[in-house]
């Protein structure tokens, strides 16, 4: 009896050392909607090199390859393998209810990013969280840049008081894009910037996809065109594929700004061919990504993540010129 007894104490020992949440090795898993996307395989190598320096953690890493059937079942094998918290980039943000039905009844948080669910779909569990930043802010920065470029440099081009502009929209329906190109032009009218448009096309964030739009759009305006909005840095990029295959000089190129200050747009800056951009911190959405994962799997107190309502964290949106983008890049390769 008394050796059956030490046996039990023996075994319950062992349960509660390996629910030890430092001993215990933590599984984190990720799922994005598209691995092929600039700016999220960024934040996705930043979230990585993060989780790297850790001890006892470690991340299986999933791309849903824009399909949200396939984000489903991936994130039903991530439960099914024992990640202890699953990190949700939305393929479809309005259809997280599938993988917040399986997160709940199997009792694993999960961290939505980029993507962003409506909030009464996040208030559905608290085991729920969103990481992301301000749609509206990265609007208004990008049409500060612009106006005040379009005030101290010859941007109206045919100095009719107007300033004509296309927009590369990102996909629809998704909450950037919408906001994005609202706040900007509805900024520079704020500005006082007197502004024509000539038209927007949706190249879904695509670099190959706004050139295209936009040699379209120089083959039907020409020179007209005095400033081109991307609503992130790859469409920006993008018209300046175009411009840089078409038969304008580069001193009749409109003002073009981006979104993002990804590597190549952070590049693009610092050549002059990109007139400014908006940092979305992917560095600081990662990491505040690995720091919640690591905190909830560990079963740590979240408070010092300053989580606004318990559940969200946004990183700000900054202004990137020709000023000050050699010291984003130089901080993006020393990583
Ligand atoms: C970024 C885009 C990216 C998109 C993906 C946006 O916040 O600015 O570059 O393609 O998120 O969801």
């Amino acid at each position: 009896m008394k050796k059956l007894l030490s046996l039990m104490l023996a075994v319950f020992l062992a349960g509660c050392t390996a629910r030890t949440p430092t001993e215990q090795k933590i599984r984190i898993g990720v799922t994005v909607y598209d691995q092929y996307d600039t700016f999220i395989s960024e934040l996705i190598s930043t979230f990585n090199a993060d989780i790297a320096g850790r001890e006892n953690i470690t991340v299986d890493n999933y791309s849903a390859s824009k399909n949200q059937l396939t984000q489903n079942k991936q994130v039903q094998q991530m439960i099914n393998d024992g990640c202890n918290v699953i990190c949700v980039n939305l393929v479809d943000r309005t259809e997280p209810s599938r993988i917040i039905e399986a997160a709940r009844k199997a009792g694993v948080p999960v961290i939505f990013f980029n993507r962003e669910l409506v909030e009464e779909d996040l208030m559905q569990w608290e085991g729920l969280y969103y990481i992301g930043a301000d749609a509206e802010e990265s609007g208004i920065i990008q049409g500060q840049i612009a106006a005040d470029i379009i005030r101290n440099t010859a941007a109206d081009r045919n100095e009719d008081g107007l300033i004509s502009y296309i927009v590369l929209e990102g996909e629809a329906g998704h909450q950037d894009a919408i906001v994005r190109t609202e706040k900007s032009v509805g900024t520079l009218m704020e500005e006082g910037i007197q502004v024509e448009k000539l038209g927007s096309a949706i190249a879904n964030w695509n670099r190959s996809q706004a050139q295209t739009r936009m040699a379209q759009y120089i083959d039907q305006f020409g020179t007209d065109i005095e400033l081109v909005l991307g609503n992130n840095d790859d469409m920006a990029l993008g018209a300046i594929d175009a411009y840089k295959s078409s038969r304008i000089s580069e001193e009749d190129w409109p003002v073009i700004v981006g979104i993002d200050g990804t590597e190549p747009g952070l590049k693009a800056v610092i050549d002059g061919d990109l007139d400014g951009t908006v940092y979305n911190d992917s560095r600081g959405q990662a990491e505040a990504m690995a720091a919640l994962a690591y905190a909830l799997a560990a079963g740590e107190s979240t408070e010092n993540l300053s989580l606004k309502d318990g559940k969200y964290i946004r990183l700000p949106y900054l202004r990137i010129t020709a000023e000050n983008a050699a010291d984003y890049l130089e901080q993006a390769s020393s990583q």
